[in-house]
């Protein structure tokens, strides 16, 4: 019989720095899922990826002095980039998309043109205001406190020729899918969108950009570009083969389940369907928004890492608690729908009291206990006592009611209810004091009967975590002395399963208990930021005459160009203030392009004595500031208020 098909998705990130805590959070969830229908035999397609267009992109490049592919291919495959960190988080998926792959921008260049060749994206000019970070219009009625409602940052008047996608033409059928039961989940967040903006009216909504280029080009209109959410949504159904040639699955597993933080709802859940309506293709599945972690109050996010003295770096986290942990923490802590506080402290604690002390202690004293009681090899002989019956009844009941939880995306729950049955068995040993078994030869049998029993609540408490913590299980299982066909599904809800004279070996310490204080103080110190390199040292004194000997002087730049065959040198024609426009080399072009400088109000000192370049004569230099900052220098030209005239001098 073939298999059922599931296909489930995370959001696709922005490379536009390195991911944080809060974004492997949403993968690891999304992962664990995955491996959870893998587990129930279903055939999954996983798909991650990143978001690599867009004016953010475009702008973090430039500062960085690289173009914008060069600066996304260092950070999604560079050493400890994006690619690294799911490795390195054990993440199974099926597929990795960026939205710069050939064969995406292809589709994306189909789907826009098939959009507009029905009619759903017409021409228009845009004025609104715009969110650069969030790559956002919004209207005057969505604002917060005049800031964006996403971020909370400054907007600014926008107006731009644009093409329109008739989001409008949707509003009816897009809240009837979002009032059908199960689309969007959790409930709360559909009457959060019902409310903010279904009610309000959707406005049809821009989808391309004439202002920036760093996007997939409109293949019938040049200058424009695609509006990143419609290149990035679409990712979804592109690295399924849709419109492209790469892949052919897009019959077998669309549509999907999307796993997105609460912040991009809106996006998956009204505009995207609405896409696909127009599309003439199936809406998702459903869209699960699960909360934020923070910390003190706000959003994880890179800048928050000075501030506070939690560690949000998931490699450094990773390196010292181990990958399986961290997944845990992070499935186990925090209810998914809701916000979750996030802190080492928290982190610590959960894995003493759950990993070492509940799941830890169960696997080494009943493996410890077989291997000295029985040499590692249970005897067949078993003698049951009715104490027996409460453990063996979680044994075979809690496989349902964890499925139940995590086919409803609720991972906390699933957990809370494997670790009932692990305390239940750790309360179970205090209860037939196996130790005092041992000390009779005629309660051997009885003996084997409590270890047997251990062994088998340890068994399918192993496969229920196997999403979780999938290299621990396996060492776990291997400890128990379980056979690859007692660690399936189908034997997660029935006792019995292990063989009679199962062998047993105590192994390595799974989670060893933490030192909360010694750890905090560890992380503490590799976390913190290397020192600024000092500033060199002060320069010999000068005298205020010779000081004044250096002719500095305000000017306008007229015109800038790159100098042929130099990667450095950029020309500059100058007013200062003398009526003849004056020229001056300068190597700055890893940090501007010409254009930009344009018009701008500079300094230069004029009296140096004139230096050919590159064949080229230069009459001063350009002021600017320079400074190394890890490793790297930085450079910032001396740019003036645009209100001081030309000429001026500096004293
Ligand atoms: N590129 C868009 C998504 C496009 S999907 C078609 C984007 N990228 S993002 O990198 O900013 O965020 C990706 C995901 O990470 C979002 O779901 C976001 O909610 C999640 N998180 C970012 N910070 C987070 C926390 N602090 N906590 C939990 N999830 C967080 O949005």
């Amino acid at each position: 019989m073939e298999k059922k098909t599931f296909y489930i998705t995370t959001p696709i990130y922005y490379p536009s720095d390195k991911l944080h805590i809060g974004h492997t959070y949403c993968t690891v969830a999304t992962d664990a899922f995955a491996r959870y229908k893998r587990l129930r035999g279903y055939d999954v397609m996983f798909l991650t990826g990143t978001d690599e267009h867009g004016q953010k992109i475009e702008e973090k490049a430039k500062q960085a002095g690289v173009t914008p592919q060069e600066f996304v291919d260092r950070i999604v495959t560079g050493e400890n980039g994006i690619l690294d960190l799911w490795k390195l988080m054990n993440i199974s998926n099926d597929r990795f998309i960026r939205t710069t792959d050939d064969y995406h921008v292809k589709s994306i260049q189909r789907i826009f043109r098939k959009m507009y060749d029905n009619g759903d994206i017409y021409k228009g000019a845009y004025k609104g205001k715009y969110c650069t970070p969030c790559e956002s219009f919004w209207t005057e009625s969505q604002l917060v406190d005049g800031k964006c409602p996403d971020c909370g940052r400054d907007v600014h008047d926008a107006e731009e020729e644009a093409y329109f996608f008739r989001l409008s033409k949707y509003a009816k059928p897009v809240q009837e899918l979002l009032e059908s039961g199960e689309f969007l989940e959790p409930a709360s967040r559909v009457n959060e969108m019902i409310n903010n903006f279904i009610k309000p009216g959707l406005e049809d909504l821009c989808v391309s950009r004439t202002s920036f280029s760093w996007g997939v080009p409109v293949d019938f209109d040049e200058g424009h570009v695609v509006y990143v959410w419609v290149d990035a949504l679409s990712n979804y159904i592109t690295a399924l083969g849709y419109l492209n040639d790469k892949y052919d699955d897009y019959s077998k597993y669309w549509p999907a389940v999307h796993i997105v933080g609460k912040e991009i709802v809106r996006f998956h859940s009204i505009i995207w369907p609405a896409m696909l309506m127009s599309m003439g293709e199936p809406v998702p599945k459903k869209v699960y928004g699960h909360g934020w972690l923070i910390i003190d109050g706000g959003k994880v996010s890179k800048s928050k890492e000075n501030k506070s003295a939690n560690v949000i770096d998931p490699y450094i986290l990773a390196d010292f608690f181990g990958v399986d942990a961290l997944r845990f923490f992070l499935l186990r802590t925090f209810p998914f729908g809701s916000d979750g506080n996030f802190s080492n402290e928290l982190l610590i604690s959960t894995i003493n009291t759950d990993l070492a002390n509940d799941l830890g202690n169960l696997v080494s004293r009943t493996t410890a206990m077989v291997e000295k009681y029985f040499g590692g090899k249970l005897i067949a002989e078993r003698e049951a006592d009715a104490i027996d019956d409460e453990l063996i009844a979680l044994i075979r009941g809690t496989a349902e009611n964890y499925a139940r939880e995590m086919d409803a995306f609720q991972p906390h729950l699933a957990l809370e209810h494997i670790f009932k049955l692990i305390q239940r068995a750790n309360k179970y040993i205090d209860e037939t004091m196996p130790w005092a078994l041992a000390k009779d030869e005629a309660k051997k049998a009885r003996l084997a009967s409590v270890m047997y029993n251990l062994l088998e609540a340890l068994r399918v408490s192993l496969i229920m975590l196997l999403p979780f913590m999938p290299e621990s299980c396996a060492k776990a299982f291997e400890q128990i002395g379980a056979a690859a066909e007692a660690t399936v599904w189908e034997k997660a809800g029935e006792y019995g399963v292990l063989a009679a004279d199962v062998n047993v070996h105590k192994g390595e310490t799974l989670f060893p208990r933490i030192d909360a204080a010694k750890m905090l103080e560890e992380l503490a110190k590799a976390s913190a930021k290397p020192e600024a390199p000092k500033a060199p040292p002060v320069l010999p004194d000068v005298t205020i005459d010779e000081f004044a000997k250096c002719d500095m002087r305000v000017c306008k730049v007229i015109s800038c160009e790159a100098v042929k065959k130099s990667d450095k040198l950029l020309k500059f024609q100058l007013d200062d203030g003398s009526g003849t426009p004056r020229q001056i080399l300068s190597g700055i072009h890893k940090f501007y392009e010409p254009e930009d400088l344009v018009g701008k109000t500079v300094v230069a000192i004029l009296n140096l004595p004139p230096r050919k370049m590159m064949g080229q004569m230069s009459n001063g230099m350009l002021l600017s500031a320079v400074r190394e900052v890890e490793g790297k220098e930085e450079l910032h030209l001396m740019i003036l208020d645009d209100s001081v005239p030309a000429g001026a001098q500096l004293c």
